[in-house]
């Protein structure tokens, strides 16, 4: 199985999961989307209203604002991946349980094996947790930390940006940030499968030069 192949499956054991209690309200399951060789995944909480609908994750409001936000980091939904920790939307958007939470993990981990990023950017506290339990998101959002053999970015959650206008700033500067931290990435991880993958699309772009890939 290719791996494309393999993120396929998980989407598909998604669908049909009764793993938790969020699979009876659910109208569609979100996997998640993104391309299978992407170096950055954004890993959110779960699906709101819009997601639930449309089985696509950040289609809502908050999902316009992480578009504006993708914008300042110079990348655009194909060249990343986007998901969250429980792939059923908690009714009403309450906060996902830690049943909930722990049942639904082994989805995120295989679609994490699978796709080998170099970079995690949480988004929110329910997604920081699962990678830097106890932190105090105030405190280190941004920065970027090696856990394991990749990098976690915290962030703040997109829409409680949108709530709390004080966060914006904070939130925009963090994703401008991304570039300079994906490069200082790379070169610690010294991953020869990227530079392949860099050097793929470096050619491809000769021949389309409008997808032009700012990392
Ligand atoms: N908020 C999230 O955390 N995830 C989504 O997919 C949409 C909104
Ligand atoms: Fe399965 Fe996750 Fe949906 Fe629960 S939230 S039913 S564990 S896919």
């Amino acid at each position: 199985m290719t791996a494309e192949e393999t993120l396929s499956a998980i989407a598909q054991e998604v669908s049909a999961c009764t793993k938790c209690v969020l699979h009876e309200t659910r109208k569609k399951s979100v996997p998640g989307d993104g391309p299978v060789n992407a170096e950055i995944m954004f890993i959110g909480e779960g699906p709101g209203f819009h997601e639930n609908e449309q089985g696509h994750p950040f289609v809502g409001a908050a999902g316009k604002f992480l578009d504006q936000l993708l914008a300042q980091a110079g990348v655009t939904r194909a060249d990343v991946w986007i998901g969250n920790v429980v792939k059923c939307r908690p009714p009403g958007n309450r906060d996902p349980l830690p049943d909930e939470l722990e049942a639904c993990d082994v989805h995120l981990e295989a679609q994490i094996k699978t796709i080998n990023p170099s970079i995690i950017v949480t988004l929110g506290r329910f997604s920081m947790n699962k990678f830097i339990p106890g932190a105090k998101i105030s405190a280190i959002h941004g920065e970027m930390q090696k856990i394991g053999d990749r990098y976690i970015i915290p962030m703040f959650h997109p829409a409680a940006a949108l709530h709390q206008a004080a966060l914006k700033p904070s939130i925009l500067a963090d994703f401008a940030r991304l570039p300079d931290q994906l490069k200082e990435a790379r070169a610690a991880l010294g991953r020869k499968d990227v530079v392949e993958k860099i050097k793929e699309t470096a050619v491809q772009q000769d021949n389309k030069p409008k997808q032009l890939n700012l990392f």
